[in-house]
């Protein structure tokens, strides 16, 4: 990296270097902003954003992968408004890191990663995260407040009402365990996954563009639900506080829709309990199903899929080895996540890309998921 940051920029001194990961959630999906439970891994896929800082008032910033460079004076990134493209995740973490008191240094910037872009892998997270640490340059901020400030940007400047669980995996994850993440204390706990088996996405290569006006609405449909349930409980603040039996109570009050929506929610949390002990005692096959009806949950309530996802979760159960499989991330595309046997993770890999393939004409890229560690510097 050093060399290319020398060639950029001319000179490559004082530059340091700030990692941070991508993920795979293996259940709890669309929980996070109904501050319910997820349950993500770190990656090795990673972004990586090398820094160095400058004296002439620019902020330079490349991204190796759009070979493209943008810059600004350091003055006027306070005042930026959104360019609607990959900027607005470094620039979007540059304005909340001067709001929370952290000026902005003069500096070259740059950007290059291993998380395949809207691939439901959550490149976003990883850019803003790797990004706010250089731009920290060492500065110290708690790791929470990190997580947070990021899920700010995103929010606030790229314009997605995204929850708390891809910027808190990339600041928590652990080698060797999934989190179980708690999004409404924000405490989490270490989950070990039973021996012999492994994790492996598989990316549709469809990329999920619809994605964010249909997660706007399904935040909006998710806050329609909570505020029918609360008319008759006053105690449900989220879906998450809502039992399977409030919301029977409440459904005929509730259009078809929201009503399912809000079904997928509830029953997702208790999926995600269900998968934690199932992990914990060793029991794949129950891991294995709880994945399969949380996927049908987000095909048929939640209404999330696609044709391709769906294509991959039936072709990989009919694989030898596989437990269970499901789509992961915002959905519309990105990629599935299977649960298999470790020694049938080959087999697996050249059987599901053969059969996606044939039916899709595209070569679908698997990734083996190796929990990793949290954003740190190199
Ligand atoms: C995206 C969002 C997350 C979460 C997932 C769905 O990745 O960034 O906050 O809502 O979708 O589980």
């Amino acid at each position: 990296m050093k060399d290319i940051f020398q060639e950029l920029f001319g000179s490559a001194e004082g530059m340091r270097a700030f990692r941070a990961p991508g993920r795979v959630n293996l259940i709890g999906e669309h929980t996070d902003y109904n501050l319910g439970f997820v349950l993500p891994v770190a990656l090795d896929l990673a972004t990586t954003v090398a820094m160095a800082t400058t004296r002439d008032g620019i902020l330079r910033i490349y991204s190796e992968h759009r070979q493209e460079m943008r810059q600004w004076n350091v003055k006027d990134v306070e005042g930026l408004s959104p360019a609607h493209d990959w900027s607005d995740y470094p620039i979007g973490v540059a304005r909340e890191l001067i709001q929370a008191g952290f000026p902005i240094q003069s500096a070259n910037l740059l950007i290059a990663s291993t998380v395949p872009e809207g691939s439901g892998l959550s490149s976003s997270a990883a850019l803003e995260v790797s990004s706010a640490l250089a731009f920290l340059h060492g500065r110290t901020l708690h790791p929470m407040e990190l997580a947070l400030l990021c899920q700010r940007a995103e929010r606030n400047f790229v314009g997605m009402p995204c929850g708390i669980m891809d910027q808190y995996i990339s600041v928590f994850g652990r080698s060797s365990c999934a989190v179980e993440i708690d999004c409404r204390s924000l405490g989490h706990r270490l989950v070990a996954l039973p021996a012999g088996i492994t994790f492996v996405a598989v990316n549709t290569m469809v990329k999920h563009a619809l994605a964010s006006s249909a997660y706007r609405e399904r935040v909006a449909e998710c806050a329609a639900a909570v505020n029918a349930l609360r008319q008759q409980f006053p105690g449900v603040e989220s879906l998450r506080d809502a039992s399977p039996a409030q919301l029977a109570a409440v459904a005929p009050k509730l259009s078809g829709v929201v009503a399912r929506r809000a079904r997928h929610v509830v029953t997702e949390d208790v999926r995600v309990g269900r998968f934690v002990e199932a992990s914990v005692a060793g029991d794949l096959p129950d891991m294995g199903r709880l994945m399969l009806e949380s996927h049908l949950s987000l095909r048929d309530d939640y209404q999330v899929s696609c044709q391709e996802l769906d294509f991959l979760v039936d072709a990989a159960m009919k694989i030898d080895g596989v437990y269970g499989s499901r789509m992961t991330g915002g959905g519309f595309g990105g990629c599935t996540v299977t649960l298999l046997r470790a020694d049938a993770a080959p087999a697996f890999k050249a059987q599901i890309s053969a059969a996606y393939q044939a039916r899709f004409n595209v070569t679908p890229l698997v990734y083996a998921c190796r929990p990793s560690d949290g954003a740190a510097e190199l």
